[in-house]
């Protein structure tokens, strides 16, 4: 697939017409994907695309000299003098006729990245948050609408069977009343999360509010937050979140993070417990979940089949690659594509103004100030005209979807 034939750009300002309309990844070969941000999750990304049946390592890009050769060197690629390496992505991408770009760098990358990818007709993974800021994330959906590319959000916590499990127990057994994810780890990381405002929220809390929308099927309505930054935190700002939110089907999502408290620590994917009508469920994260409703036979029945499902399955990013790669084949839209990620980063950005400001933030007054925003930042024209058109963002994200 060359990049000229996936979009033509002269097309704009009119929306793509539908974004499952681009040509599809020959089924019978690996997709040749680039990855952009040889740092930590870069250097993750490039082990599991080299283990991967279904992908094949072609190159990796960094603005610091050597990185890109370091990622390749650990990523078990069986000739690592054939992965080609640069500082801009896109233009590697281009220059070996990439079929995908990976792209996990830093947060405030992920704007100028996708934008251009887009526009070049490569199709993104791109790493979560999906962008620094609401703005940015509304003008990506607006590029991805007028490009027609496929642009899809990593949310490697929502690839977990359990995950799956708890989302059908919820379809039977709801509509649900309160959940809660508790997340407790001691990190002390370096990098940009030390400066980085709100760390903890736009670091983990996106993992627990994406896995709560894909577990309910509900989206959020608004959300109350209070932060907390201990004197022995190493983060310039908190680490330490407590968050409810209202959600779409009349339930309350509590969300408490903190990476300051030492001993006892969750699992990355936090401690869940979920109470519906016709059932509750509790999840520590790593575990099988313990199912319970009103009736013992029927709590056994359902335990005992969460429990027989054992059969090995890709988890994390290694499966958010194989449903990148297995839309593109089918010419369809892959999940946690932007207009169905953008409302879990939307629950960051709200829960981030609550801390801020105090009181309780309305996602939708948000998103429409979000959108103001954009507009004015935005310098395509074309995606301005777009972003212009929509009546609301949550229409806008449901006529996408
Ligand atoms: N899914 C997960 O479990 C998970 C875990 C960790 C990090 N992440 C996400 O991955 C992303 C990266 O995190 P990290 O911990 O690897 O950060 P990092 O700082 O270790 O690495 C980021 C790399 O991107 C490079 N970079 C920045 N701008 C660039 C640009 N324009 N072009 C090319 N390279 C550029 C930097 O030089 C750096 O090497 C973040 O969005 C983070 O949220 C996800």
């Amino acid at each position: 697939m060359s990049s000229e034939t996936l979009t033509d750009t002269s097309a704009a300002p009119v929306p793509a017409a539908e974004l499952t309309g681009f040509p599809r990844l020959d089924g019978d070969r690996p997709a040749r994907v680039v990855v952009v941000g040889a740092g930590g999750m870069g250097s993750w990304w490039a082990r599991e695309i080299v283990e991967s049946e279904v992908a094949e390592l072609v190159g990796v890009a960094d603005l610091v000299e050597g990185a890109p050769e370091r990622v390749i060197a650990q990523s078990g690629a069986a000739d690592p003098g054939a992965v080609a390496v640069g500082t801009d992505g896109v233009d590697l991408a281009l220059a070996v006729e990439a079929d995908l770009l990976v792209d996990p760098t830093v947060p405030v990358a992920h704007h100028p990245v996708t934008v251009k990818a887009l526009h070049a007709g490569i199709p993104v993974l791109g790493e979560k948050p999906v962008t620094e800021t609401l703005p940015e994330a509304i003008s990506l959906l607006a590029h991805a609408e007028l490009t027609g590319v496929p642009f899809m959000v990593s949310q490697s916590r929502r690839f977990f069977r359990q995950v799956r499990q708890l989302r059908s127990f919820v379809a039977a057994h709801g509509p649900t009343v309160m959940t809660s994810a508790f997340f407790s780890l001691f990190t002390e990381m370096e990098g940009y999360r030390r400066t980085q405002r709100h760390p903890l929220l736009r670091d983990m809390g996106i993992h627990a509010f994406d896995t709560a929308r894909y577990i309910l099927d509900a989206d959020p309505v608004a959300v109350t937050a209070v932060g907390a930054r201990p004197e022995w935190s190493v983060y310039h700002h908190d680490a330490t979140v407590s968050a409810t939110f209202e959600m779409s089907d009349g339930s309350l999502f509590a969300y408490h993070g903190t990476w300051n408290a030492r001993g006892l620590p969750t699992w990355w994917n936090s401690e869940w417990r979920i109470g519906a009508q016709h059932g509750s469920a509790t999840w520590d994260g790593t575990g099988v979940p313990v199912l319970g409703t009103a009736d013992e036979e029927e709590t056994a029945r359902l335990q005992a089949a969460v429990e027989a499902e054992t059969a090995p399955e890709p988890d994390q990013i290694a499966a958010s690659l194989v449903e990148c790669v297995s839309a593109l084949r089918e010419g369809r839209t892959p999940m946690c594509e932007i207009h169905e990620n953008l409302l879990s980063f939307a629950m960051v950005e709200a829960a981030v103004a609550a801390v801020d400001g105090g009181g309780r933030v309305e996602i939708d007054e948000l998103l429409e100030q979000a959108r103001l925003e954009a507009i004015t930042a935005e310098a395509d024209e074309d995606a301005r005209e777009i972003m212009r058109s929509w009546s609301s963002v949550r229409e806008a994200l449901a006529t996408g979807a």
